[in-house]
């Protein structure tokens, strides 16, 4: 039996070839090849500022805190996102608005984003978001890959004085437009203050552990650099290329988020196969549909001709109700079965830290509802065809086991 892991990195020679070198080049940390990373990612995505860190967490953190975000603050976030979204705006004693998803697409709905806001503004938000919180921002997430409309978000932002931190963990590459006559927009080509990219080890591209933060203002660059790196002065970077002064200065008390060399060097490899990589995610996704579509017990992601989707997910929606098992009990089978899977997400709102802070499961109920629905297949280069007709014939032989 043909067993399907749920993910398996695509590591090329290249990649290997150039830490190889590093580690023999005598220069590990942040150095020429960190340096080089980011001047070939700002490139791809089309941003004039592109800072490398070792998490997209990191990238969040140093975000917020370079827009001023204040303890006592609010931040619109979605429930349906990765801890890392919300947890960064608690990290400065600001509260997460959590905000109800698109049960289709899972993004946020910017119908409930609105209502919370209007909802908090007005006094009466939920409880879990204290009375007279100032609401300052929002994190829109682009889950799976697939991007929300950025030019409503960004009209809303822009209505209602909010900046914007992209959280593209999914996202890269990936692009927008408003229409077919409209020009396409990359992601992190000023589709915010700040988009915030992860190279975790089962992202769409890798340096085992990183992220980039990228922006068009030169004050955010400036910041998020002197932050995090203990926050010290500009200049004391170039201590990582030798020419540093020995006599910095410590400007803030900041962070450690520093990307390393020998991950650069896997990024950098990355990078240059990220829409080669992409391509083939795309292909697995269409074949997906091709095979799944007429299976009436599931709901498929949905691709959109106005977007350039990464393929980093293919969440898929069991429909219950034709179904004599839950989600549970489907993704046990499929494990029984030697097929790889996980959940995008249990929302933020049903989590204990979130449920302790006031936060109900009425509070976003599409959340609540879909959630119990998704599972999310394998899709990542390199998965042989093989092993994707097998996850086809597991997930039509399981639909056709419990159909009602
Ligand atoms: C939506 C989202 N945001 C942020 C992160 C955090 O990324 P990192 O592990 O690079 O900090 C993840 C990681 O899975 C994610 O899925």
């Amino acid at each position: 039996m043909i067993k399907v892991p749920f993910f398996r990195p695509s590591i090329g020679e290249a990649e290997i070839a150039e830490v190889v070198e590093t580690l023999r080049s005598g220069w590990l940390t942040t150095g020429p090849r960190v340096k080089r990373f980011e001047e070939a990612f700002a490139a791809a995505v089309g941003s004039p500022h592109a800072l490398a860190l070792n998490s997209c967490t990191a990238a969040l953190h140093l975000a917020v805190e370079a827009l001023g975000l204040e303890s006592g603050q609010a931040v619109l976030v979605p429930t349906m996102t990765f801890a890392a979204s919300a947890e960064v705006v608690r990290y400065l004693g600001a509260h997460p608005v959590l905000v109800d998803c698109d049960p289709v697409t899972l993004n946020l709905d910017l119908d409930d984003a609105r209502a919370k806001l209007e909802a908090v503004r007005a006094g009466r938000g939920p409880v879990a978001v204290p009375a007279g919180a100032e609401l300052v921002g929002v994190i829109p997430v682009h889950v799976g890959g697939l991007m929300l409309d950025v030019g409503r978000l960004r009209a809303f932002a822009a209505e209602q004085g909010l900046w914007v931190v992209e959280d593209a963990a999914h996202a890269f590459p990936a692009a927008w437009r408003r229409g077919p006559a409209e020009p396409w927009q990359r992601c992190g080509e000023g589709s915010a203050d700040v988009t915030c990219f992860s190279f975790y080890a089962n992202k769409t591209i890798t340096t085992g552990e990183g992220g980039m933060a990228v922006t068009a203002r030169a004050d955010l660059a400036e910041r998020m650099r002197v932050m995090a790196l203990h926050g010290l002065s500009r200049d004391a970077w170039e201590r990582y290329s030798g020419g540093a002064s020995w006599d910095y200065r410590i400007v803030a008390p900041g962070f450690k988020y520093n990307l390393t060399d020998v991950a650069a060097a896997i990024g950098l490899h990355q990078l240059a196969r990220a829409e080669e990589l992409r391509l083939e995610r795309q292909a697995q996704a269409e074949r997906y549909v091709a095979e799944l579509a007429s299976v009436g017990e599931l709901e498929l992601p949905p691709a959109d001709a106005d977007r350039v989707h990464s393929w980093h997910l293919f969440p898929i929606r069991l429909r219950l109700e034709r179904l004599r098992v839950d989600r549970n009990r489907f993704v046990e089978e499929l494990r029984a079965a030697g097929v790889g899977f996980s959940v995008h997400w249990r929302p933020l709102h049903l989590h204990p830290y979130y449920e302790q802070l006031g936060w109900r499961p009425e509070d976003c109920p599409k959340a609540t509802a879909v959630w119990e629905r998704l599972v999310s297949l394998p899709i990542f280069p390199g998965m042989t065809p093989e092993e994707q007709g097998r996850v086809v014939e597991v997930v039509r032989g399981l639909c056709a086991r419990h159909r009602r």
